[in-house]
């Protein structure tokens, strides 16, 4: 069996598959290595699979995505094949709600910007006047999306003594909301009451721009903006209008429109705290990622059924 794997990857996934099947590590889908043919596929969430590449695998059995949200792969192409789908839910939860804190103090509390301070030499002494941030604890948490990583910020909003506000398409039962502490709100009233609004929702066609023009409006002028989900959930060139006409005050954002590019007006932007989509990287978040998606492709290729399909 010929399994193809889009690029080295951490821990023990490549040996897990080489116990079973004849494995090519690549670059990406598509590039030199990537023969077509493939029993099984690993993908990353920078490769795109369509039609194009289950065509030129037609024994292919599964895609393991290398991560939760599947928005790379055309699901509907590959049931119709019927390609198995799987994802890595579950593993990265903790770390990408610690991620989102991350970005939410550091744009409130103005942590990279006082780091390029510091490094250009700008730091002649303490001033009691000097990089005034926003307060983080008590905020009003605004989260899009209160799946399993929406829950997990929730959680950690709790230490925070944060007031949790949620959106998404099925509200929660009460039981639930009053576990986490969360109020649940339409999405609009969400971006007019939010001190920071923070996302975690699948990108998908109700998704894309979520964050429009006419919700950043919405925010405070205070408010800040954390997005550790999908670039296209967020109008990028809005967001950066948005920090530079300082109708919103900060955002801290990890996913990019159009990875990896990112738009100049955010480069430029000292309220924007910019990383470059590793909301998931602790070392042992992205071994499990890489380990259940190769126990998937394992579980497939030997007749069982997938662990975590989509
Ligand atoms: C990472 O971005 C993921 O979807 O797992």
């Amino acid at each position: 069996m010929r399994v193809f794997v889009s690029s080295p990857l951490p821990g023990d996934a490549i040996e897990r598959l080489r116990a079973i099947a004849d494995v090519t590590v690549g670059a990406r889908v598509g590039d030199a290595a990537d023969t077509g043919d493939w029993d099984a596929i690993v993908a990353l969430l920078t490769d795109r699979i369509d039609a194009s590449v289950l065509l030129r695998s037609p024994r292919l059995r599964v895609v393991a995505n290398v991560a939760v949200g599947v928005d790379n792969v055309d699901v509907d192409a590959c049931r119709a094949r019927s390609v198995v789908v799987t994802n890595t839910p579950g593993v990265l939860t903790e770390a990408t709600a610690d991620f989102a804190f991350a970005l939410l103090l550091a744009a409130a509390r103005r942590v990279a910007e006082g780091d390029r301070f510091v490094r250009r030499g700008d730091f002649h002494g303490w001033t009691p006047t000097m990089m005034l941030g926003a307060r983080v604890h008590g905020m009003t948490l605004g989260i899009v999306g209160l799946g399993r990583i929406g829950r997990a910020v929730a959680r950690r909003a709790r230490g925070f003594g944060m007031h949790v506000i949620y959106t998404q398409r099925t509200r929660l039962d009460l039981l639930l909301e009053r576990a986490l502490g969360a109020t649940f709100v339409d999405l609009d009233a969400l971006f007019e009451a939010s001190d920071a609004v923070t996302l975690h929702c699948p990108l998908t066609a109700e998704t894309r721009h979520i964050v429009s023009a006419a919700r950043l409006a919405r925010m405070k002028p205070t408010a800040i903006l954390v997005n550790t989900a999908r670039g296209p959930c967020v109008d990028e060139a809005a967001l950066a209008h948005a920090l530079a006409s300082e109708r919103i005050s900060a955002a801290g954002i990890d996913v990019f429109e159009d990875e990896p590019r990112v738009h100049p007006a955010l480069l430029a932007s000292e309220r924007a705290v910019l990383a470059p989509h590793i909301a998931s990287a602790d070392r042992p978040t992205r071994e499990a990622m890489a380990r259940i998606a190769a126990d998937n492709v394992v579980a497939i290729l030997t007749d069982r059924p997938p662990i975590t399909p989509v």
